[in-house]
């Protein structure tokens, strides 16, 4: 069942998530929540490592919570940066893994936000029904 997303909400935990950032080395804070089909929002920052690809960004912080407390069904996601920075291929990726029609959600320290979909954002992308078809 999918909900009425209320944009201004999630952009909203996103932003008090983007609080508890641990971004020490590169000082670029992010923050992320993604909206379940069942209505919970599950929201992440990114924490950093001092052997730097260690690192995970904000948005698969909060993907894989979803996922791990037993949520595939994904939405909608905002995130929030300074200067409303774009989602990372990797994110992308994982996105993609378990929301081929996810609502993104990319905002600014102020909040305004842009609204785009992954399917704008990673066109003829590879995922779970490549393999599964193989
Ligand atoms: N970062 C994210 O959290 N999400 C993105 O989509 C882009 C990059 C983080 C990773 C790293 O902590 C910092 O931003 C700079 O790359």
């Amino acid at each position: 069942m999918k909900n009425i997303i209320d944009e201004q909400a999630l952009v909203q935990r996103a932003m008090q998530a983007r609080s508890r950032a641990y971004a020490p080395y590169s000082n670029y804070t992010v923050g992320a929540a993604v909206l379940s089909e069942d209505g919970t929002i599950f929201d992440g920052c990114n924490i950093e490592n001092a052997t730097y690809p260690a690192t995970v960004c904000a948005e698969r912080v909060a993907i894989f919570k979803a996922v791990s407390e037993g949520r595939r069904q994904l939405q909608a996601i905002a995130l929030v940066t300074e200067n409303g920075g774009s989602p990372c291929g990797i994110c992308r990726q994982v996105m993609r893994e378990f929301a081929p029609e996810l609502v993104v959600l990319i905002a600014d320290s102020t909040g305004d936000y842009r609204r785009t979909t992954l399917a704008e954002l990673l066109p003829d992308s590879f995922g779970p029904e490549d393999l599964l078809d193989a």
